[in-house]
Formats: C-alpha cells, structure tokens, sequence
C-alpha cells in the first residue's frame, strides 16, 4: 500500500503550504478564500467567464530555474490539481515593505479601478502578462493586452483606464529564485511508483475512507491501468467542464484522474508529415504550433474563451467532451485530424471524422481515453480557412464555426472537406456540401446551390445562440467567402 498522505502541498509566496484533509473536489478558490482567508480573489460567476477569480499557477520550466506561470480560473480548478506547483493571489503581488507591484501603482494612477469587484482578477491576468514579458525583456503591446484581458468582464470603469495602466507599468517578473527551490522539493515523481510487491501505485494525491480518490499519475501506463481498473473514473485535464460541473451541477465524482502530471500526454512530438499532440496539451500550446502552419485555425484559438481558459483547456478535452457547439473540432475535421485512442496496452487511430456517434456521443470504449491528436502539417498548394461566428468577437460561444480545405487543379476545387458546428447534434463534416463544390470552378458555384446542399445536409432547429435562418445563412457565406477569396488570391 501506498502511504496517502491527504495533503496537497504548493508553494504560495515563499512557503511551502500544506492544506490537509481537502476534498477532490474542492476548488482553487474556496480553498484560496475559506481557508487562507485571501479574500482579494472574487467570485463571481463561478463559471470561468468573469474573470474575478483569476490567479496564477506556476511550474518549474524546463532550465529548472524560472517558474513558468499561467493565469487561472480558481473557480474552475480542483484544489489536487495543483499540488507541487506554485500559486500567486493577488495578496502575493505587494512586497513585504508594502510597495505595490507596478500594476497595482498603474492602476491607481490611471483610475483603472470604480467598485473594485474586478480589480483583482484584472490585476493577475496583467501581473502574469507582466512576469512573461520580464522574462523576455519585452514590453507588452495593446494587442497582447487586450487578448489578456479577453477573460475579464469590468462592469464600471471601461477598459481605456486599464488598458493605459496595463501599458504604463513595467514588466516585472513576479517569483524569485527561492520559489524555484521549493519547487523542486515538493515536485511530483516524473516516473511510476512500484510498490514492495512489484506492482504499479497511480500516485494517489488524496483518498477517503471509502476508497474515493484523486490520483495523479506520471506516465500514460498508468493511467492506462487505473481506466481498466476504474473505467467509470472521470480524467481530469484542464478542468474547464469538469470545473462547471462541479460548481454547477454539484459532481463529486468518485475517481478522478488528473492528465496535468503527465509528461508524455503534455508533449508535442514532430514528424516530417505530422505533429502528435499528448492529450493534456492545452489549447494555448496549439494556438502557438498552429500560427504559421493554419492562421485560421489559430484565430479560431484565440477567440476560444479567454487566456485563462485555453492556458489550461486542453484539444482533447474539447474532442471528448463532444460538445455540438465544440470550436476546435470543425477544424480538426477539415484537416482530417487522426485521434490515437488508447484501452490498456492497447492503442488504435480512429479519424476524428468517424468519432462522434451521436450527441455527446463517441466510440470510445469502457476504460479507453484520448492518448494523442495526429494533425498533418500542411500540404504545399491545399488551403485551409475557417472562422468562428459568435454574438461578440472575444470569449462568446459559437454561432456556428465554419472550416474548409481544399485544393485548387485547373480553376477547380477538389479534395473539398468542409466541416461545421453548430448545426447538427455533433460537429461534422458536410458531405452533401463538399460534393456540391468538388470539381467545380467558382463561377460555377451559386448561393443556390450551397443552401439546397445545407439543407440536404441537415435537419433545420433553432438554438438558444441563433435561428436556423441566422446559422444556415452564415454557414454559406463562410463557405462561399473562403472559395471566392482564394479565387481571387490564385488568379491575383
Ligand atoms: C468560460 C468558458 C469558455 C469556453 N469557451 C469555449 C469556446 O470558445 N469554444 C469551445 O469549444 N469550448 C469552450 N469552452 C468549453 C471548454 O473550455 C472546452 O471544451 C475545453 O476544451 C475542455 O477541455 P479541458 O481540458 O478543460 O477538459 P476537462 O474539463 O478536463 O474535461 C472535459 C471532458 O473530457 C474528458 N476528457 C478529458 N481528457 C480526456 C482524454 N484524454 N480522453 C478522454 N476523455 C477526456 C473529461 O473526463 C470530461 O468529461 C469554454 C468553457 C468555459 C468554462
Ligand atoms: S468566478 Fe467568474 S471566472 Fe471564476
Ligand atoms: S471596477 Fe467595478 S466591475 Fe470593474
């Protein structure tokens, strides 16, 4: 047996903490405010969109040295998760002889605060903007402020007087050299457990009574053999649907296995012809290995919830959650994306074309999980476009999100993929469309012919975010946008 030790140990401004007997599913933020009493950290809408609750969780990166920290949704995040990391609240940001961090001191000169609700979340998300661009010795741009802000709603003041302040302050780094230190003394084993009889111990973090537990295994082996032994076990990976459940449906699932320890599932490996994406990569990582290779696809990404949701969302996560408004999925469909599934020692590759069987609905099996995303790196002459349209620009579920690829051969379109959320209880392809469009010049595509393919293609409903009339208007415009703007790129 295991020694359990119940406790979740992380460093918080120069100390390593211990909170002991806390319950799986309790979260960053009642942790942060019921227990260490730091009530600067709000909440607000306990949904990740507000942005009120905002803090910074820190790894040790790769030079062993700095702390890589990333802005967080405390009330999305299980408080196991962040056990062996570091973790700064808003309390962390003034030194000890009570000196503001220069986002605070911009703050006050700029007026960048009235009721003082979404001060804090605001502070954070720039502080952590502020400790990236230390590193690099940059300073941050409008663009790079606004994006991280995309994740903080401010009812009073306006953004201009935190946008000045976000420029006016000086980036400073945010842990010093001793957080390192501590780091390293409470890291997680990177690799498996083997007990005195030989067999594999799933790192528990905590264990009740009844056999309940959050683990945290290192390797994909293991988490491999704990779905066979637990296959109802729910896996945790960047909490941004498992957070809401919790909070707003009260889950408090049984076993819950967290992907975040994993260094396989959190590695992108390369290949001449593809990228393989470990299933715990999150959506920020993508964001940037997408940005030259897919623009579109990257944007999708950017205006996928705000930073603090896609630092820790991960592909996969989005894939298995199945959502028919999902926002990567369109994409991955379009480029014909391969997801390498993985049941004990056993793996297979199911395109991500044939994984949904319905609404919310997959073929993975009882115990089998996401081990990797295969996307191919593009092809010399196909195009890839897609956007995403939603009621606002930052932080807005989809109306409907439209990708395409295709080829262009003698004036005609062929290799045609187009693929849609938000029409049909699932993302999917649209075969009827893409037959519609193959092997056709662009005069010889009209809007007539496009809406009589969407409506072959799918069954007409209206949706809380759109009509029908709404979405199968833009679906068709986005498909005939993308075919007449890379019309006119080839013949310019
Ligand atoms: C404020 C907010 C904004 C959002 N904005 C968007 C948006 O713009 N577009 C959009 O599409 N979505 C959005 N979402 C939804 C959510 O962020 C995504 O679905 C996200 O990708 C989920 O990933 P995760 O790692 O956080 O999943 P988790 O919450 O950790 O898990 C989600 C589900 O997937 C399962 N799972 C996780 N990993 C695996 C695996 N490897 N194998 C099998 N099952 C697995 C979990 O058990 C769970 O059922 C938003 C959510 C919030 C709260
Ligand atoms: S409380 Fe609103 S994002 Fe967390
Ligand atoms: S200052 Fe009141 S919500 Fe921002």
């Amino acid at each position: 047996m295991t020694q359990v030790t119940n406790t979740v140990r992380f460093v918080l401004d120069g100390q390593i903490q211990e909170a002991v007997g806390v319950r799986r599913t309790t979260t960053v933020l009642d942790y942060v405010r019921e227990s260490l009493h730091r009530t600067g950290t709000k909440e607000g809408c306990a949904e990740g969109d507000c942005g009120a609750c905002v803090v910074l969780v820190g790894e040790l990166a790769a030079d062993g040295k700095t702390i890589h920290y990333i802005p967080t949704n405390s009330c999305m995040q299980l408080l196991p998760s962040i056990d062996g990391k570091s973790l700064k609240t808003v309390e962390s940001l003034q030194s000890k002889d009570g000196k503001l961090h220069p986002v605070q001191e911009a703050m006050v000169t700029c007026h960048g605060s009235q009721c003082g609700f979404c001060t804090p979340g605001i502070v954070m998300s720039l502080a952590g903007l502020s400790d990236t661009h230390a590193k690099c010795g940059t300073c941050p741009s409008r663009t790079q402020i606004n994006d991280a802000l995309q994740g903080n709603l401010c009812r009073c003041t306006g953004y201009k007087p935190i946008v000045d302040a976000a420029l006016q302050a000086a980036p400073t780094l945010i842990a010093d050299a001793t957080e390192a230190e501590l780091l390293k003394q409470i890291k997680r084993p990177e690799h498996a457990t083997v007990g005195l009889d030989g067999q594999t111990v799933i790192q528990p973090v905590l264990r009740t009574k009844k056999g309940n537990e959050f683990v945290s295994p290192a390797t994909i082996d293991e988490v491999a053999e704990y779905l066979l032994a637990h296959p109802k076990a729910t896996l945790l990976a960047g909490s941004t649907e498992i957070g809401l459940q919790v909070n707003k449906q009260f889950s408090r699932p049984d076993h819950i296995v967290y992907l975040g320890n994993v260094a396989e599932l959190r590695a992108i490996k390369e290949s001449a012809t593809h990228w393989t994406l470990g299933a715990a990569v999150s959506l920020t990582a993508v964001e940037s290995l997408v940005a030259t290779a897919y623009p579109d696809f990257a944007e999708v990404l950017r205006r996928f919830g705000s930073p603090p949701i896609r630092a820790t969302a991960t592909l996969a996560g989005n894939i298995a959650n199945g959502s028919p408004i999902g926002d990567s999925m369109p994409c991955l469909m379009a480029l014909d994306a391969t997801l390498v599934l993985r049941k004990g020692a056993a793996t297979r590759k199911v395109s991500i074309n044939a994984f949904y069987t319905g609404m919310k609905q997959n073929v993975l099996q009882s115990g089998e999980f996401i081990a990797a995303i295969e996307l191919a790196k593009p092809n010399t002459g196909v195009a890839f476009r897609a956007h995403k349209v939603s009621k606002r620009f930052d932080q807005d579920i989809s109306a409907t999100c439209c990708a395409m690829s295709f080829d262009i051969k003698n004036d005609k379109f062929v290799s045609v993929r187009v693929a849609y959320n938000g029409l049909s209880p699932y993302p999917m392809r649209a075969a009827k469309i893409e037959a519609a469009i193959e092997g056709k010049s662009f005069s010889q595509i009209t809007n007539d012919l496009i809406d009589d393919a969407i409506a072959q293609s799918f069954t007409p409903r209206d949706g809380l975010r759109a009509t029908w009339a709404y979405r199968s208007l833009v679906a068709r415009n986005l498909v005939m946008q993308f075919l007449e703007e890379s019309t006119s790129e080839v013949s310019a």
